[in-house]
């Protein structure tokens, strides 16, 4: 079977479906290929924080501070045009110390908040303990960062499947890239199971996948590395806190999801390859610091436990662009630790790529042309 559009977008993550609807708006059609189901990847593994401030180096910084401000307004389009609600907290953040670590860990973020303008105020410790109860008698100091927003993950990608095949997307699942090639007239994606996409521009969003595609096509497609960097999480259910939002030490975090669940992430593996898998030892990382850092929610019970793999680039940066070897490809990948905060910002600049045929200026710092060689 032959499935014709003008673009295909390789990957049905968040990334992959805000590209495919933001373009299928704009009236192009859109095929989009998925190797599994949408969002079973990253997308699906995250604990859904839009935190600009801690994993967004350098160029990063602004760029993730305007898709945070875009993300309400993204968030109620796709509630109304799927007819699903993602549920959202906007209490922000907490950044507490227990120990000399956190406290330098701390001053970096007011550092990094105060470079990008973002509101970042010292807590009172009375309060903070009305509203989270289960926090360490030993936290000293915890910095609110009043910006900082939390999403379901899983309940977007439901909707946003549903808003994008509502808007024109034509949605492909299973669909198992063998191949891809490049001639001069149009771009040919080949399945597994013999299934061939064919298109003007290929979008590629396929996050610690994005190398595979590439690695099997015929015509040699330039991507920059990717490599996947494992991250365990773990659920616990049971606690009733007055706080809606995000508790984090600089190095894991604790985010509030449904009445009274708390998502507990994540182990940072760059040596894990594609096993997405738990282990004794990244389960225990997290179990010691949700113990450190809450000592009363020893008796509650763990619901669930997962691992998904971050896409990282060797610069921390994504690739948001055309490919130089060949323009007709679009990287939409790397995400690394934000892929959940930069979908809606990449899929807006990913469609005004295709529309205008370059790439926009506010995602300079993200073109996949600085790993060009000279
Ligand atoms: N975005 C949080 C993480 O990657 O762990």
């Amino acid at each position: 079977m032959t499935i014709s559009a003008d673009v295909v977008v390789l990957g049905g993550g968040l990334v992959g479906l805000a590209c495919a609807r933001a373009l299928a708006r704009a009236g192009v059609s859109v095929a989009l290929l998925e190797r599994g189901s949408p969002g079973a990847g990253a997308s699906s593994a995250a604990a859904g924080m839009l935190a600009p401030l801690g994993d967004a180096p350098g160029p990063l910084g602004p760029i993730a501070r305007a898709a945070r401000d875009d993300w309400e307004l993204w968030r109620r389009a796709i509630e109304e045009e799927s007819g699903r609600k993602i549920e959202a907290g906007a209490d922000g953040a907490l950044v507490v110390a227990l120990d000399d670590d956190d406290q330098r860990g701390l001053q970096e973020i007011a550092a990094q908040a105060a470079e990008i303008g973002e509101k970042v105020e010292d807590a009172s410790l009375a309060e903070i303990r009305r509203r989270v109860p289960d926090l360490s008698p030993a936290v000293h100091r915890v910095l609110h960062l009043p910006g900082e927003r939390r999403v379901d993950n899983v309940a977007a990608v439901a909707a946003l499947t549903i808003a994008a095949q509502h808007a024109g997307v034509r949605l492909e699942v299973g669909f198992d890239v063998t191949k891809i090639e490049l001639p001069a007239n149009r771009i040919r994606v080949h399945a597994r199971d013999g299934r061939i996409a064919t298109a003007g521009h290929l979008v590629l969003a396929a996050g610690a996948s994005s190398s595979l595609p590439s690695s099997s096509s015929s015509s040699g497609l330039l991507l920059p590395p990717i490599s996947p960097v494992r991250g365990q999480m773990l659920r616990l259910t049971g606690v009733r806190w007055a706080w809606d939002g995000i508790v984090r030490r600089p190095s894991l975090y604790s985010v509030r999801r449904g009445e009274s669940d708390l998502l507990i992430g994540a182990t940072v593996e760059p040596n894990a390859g594609f096993a997405v898998e738990t282990t004794v030892g990244g389960l225990a990382t997290l179990l010691d610091w949700t113990r450190r850092t809450f000592p009363t929610l020893g008796d509650r019970v763990v619901t669930a436990s997962w691992a998904g793999l971050r896409p990282a680039t060797a610069d921390g940066l994504p690739l948001v662009g055309p490919l130089p070897g060949d323009p007709r490809v679009i990287a939409a990948t790397g995400h690394y630790r934000n892929g959940v905060l930069l979908a809606p910002w990449t899929a807006d600049v990913v469609a005004e790529t295709v529309l205008h045929g370059c790439l926009p200026e506010r995602a300079r710092a993200l073109d996949p042309a600085r790993f060009a060689g000279p």
